[in-house]
């Protein structure tokens, strides 16, 4: 007997069922952009070619790729890709998924910028990961220095190469650099009118209940310690003074710590003016304050 010939809906259809029965969030959404990564055709082209058959090839490709989703490795590390603002970002194991909240933190600092109206910016990102926040940040705004560090060499890899597919490797020095260490360093750059940071804000103990997705990403870029904010403390204590007179701080914080980081900034300096905004789901998401 030949095997069944797949169409395109009929493979959405019943792997969406499939990936219920393994809890998978948006079971359709999953197999959709596996298809339009395997198949090359945009989400909609999908539908309008409902009735494609599937070549025994495809079919091996998206079973191997739906096999791996269904055990909760997250879809964009199967994919190798993930989006973020207009642009794609290669992404792989050793490098954080970059958040949708994150694209607010960039849209926030694109805002300063043109608040700010100076005739060149000098940017640190710290923790860059992928490099998302900052190659962004060299895309939209024109005449930018970015400084991006990280500590994890490998994620490095990954932000360098994104820099370069998205042709703004002339406007980012990447750094590996580890901020809890004590060296005092010269940082290239300074000083900055901006530093931006999503740095890794999670409370140690609530990392063990947080999604299994989230466990196949790099415990090193969640880990914020036993309050999750030990990085808040080494940027507002050790990164501040890389600020030019009259520069920002801009970060992204968990929903319940924009309090607690507002006390932090105002304990180094009270005069210091420090604001909170909220993400499109009205929860604390960024801290923006002035020095
Ligand atoms: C929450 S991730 C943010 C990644 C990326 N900026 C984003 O928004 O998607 C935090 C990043 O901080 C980096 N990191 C963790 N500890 C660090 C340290 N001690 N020094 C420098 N970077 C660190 C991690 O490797 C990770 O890439």
């Amino acid at each position: 007997m030949n095997p069944k010939t797949w169409t395109v809906l009929e493979l959405i259809n019943e792997t969406a069922q499939y990936f219920k029965k393994y809890n998978i969030d948006n079971p359709r959404l999953n197999i959709e952009r596996i298809l339009e990564d395997v198949l090359k055709l945009k989400r909609i082209e999908l539908y309008l070619n409902f009735d494609r058959p599937i070549a025994n090839a495809e079919i091996e490709i998206i079973r191997a790729m739906v096999r791996k989703r269904s055990q909760h490795i997250p879809l964009y590390y199967i994919l190798g890709h993930a989006p973020f603002i207009n642009w794609d970002f290669k992404v792989g194991p050793s490098v954080l998924i970059p958040r949708p909240e994150t694209e607010l933190l960039v849209e926030r600092v694109k805002v300063l910028s043109e608040k700010i109206n100076a005739s060149y910016f000098n940017i640190l990102d710290i923790g860059t990961g992928s490099g998302c926040i900052a190659i962004c940040l060299a895309k939209l705004i024109a005449n930018i220095s970015v400084t991006a560090i990280d500590k994890s060499k490998e994620a490095l890899i990954f932000a360098e190469e994104n820099a370069r597919l998205l042709e703004v490797e002339n406007k980012i020095k990447f750094l590996c650099l580890d901020i809890t260490s004590d060296i005092n360093i010269n940082l290239q750059g300074a000083p900055f009118s901006i530093i931006v940071s999503n740095p890794p804000y999670i409370k140690h103990d609530e990392l063990k209940t947080l999604a299994e997705e989230i466990k196949y990403e790099p415990q090193s870029a969640l880990d914020g310690g036993t309050d999750g904010l030990d990085f808040y403390r080494i940027i507002i204590k050790k990164y501040t003074s890389y600020l030019a007179h009259g520069g920002y701080l801009v970060l992204e914080i968990g929903c319940d710590q924009g309090p607690l980081i507002q006390e932090l900034i105002k304990e180094e300096n009270n005069s210091i003016s420090c604001e909170i905004y909220k993400d499109y789901q009205g929860l604390d998401r960024i801290v923006i304050a002035g020095y």
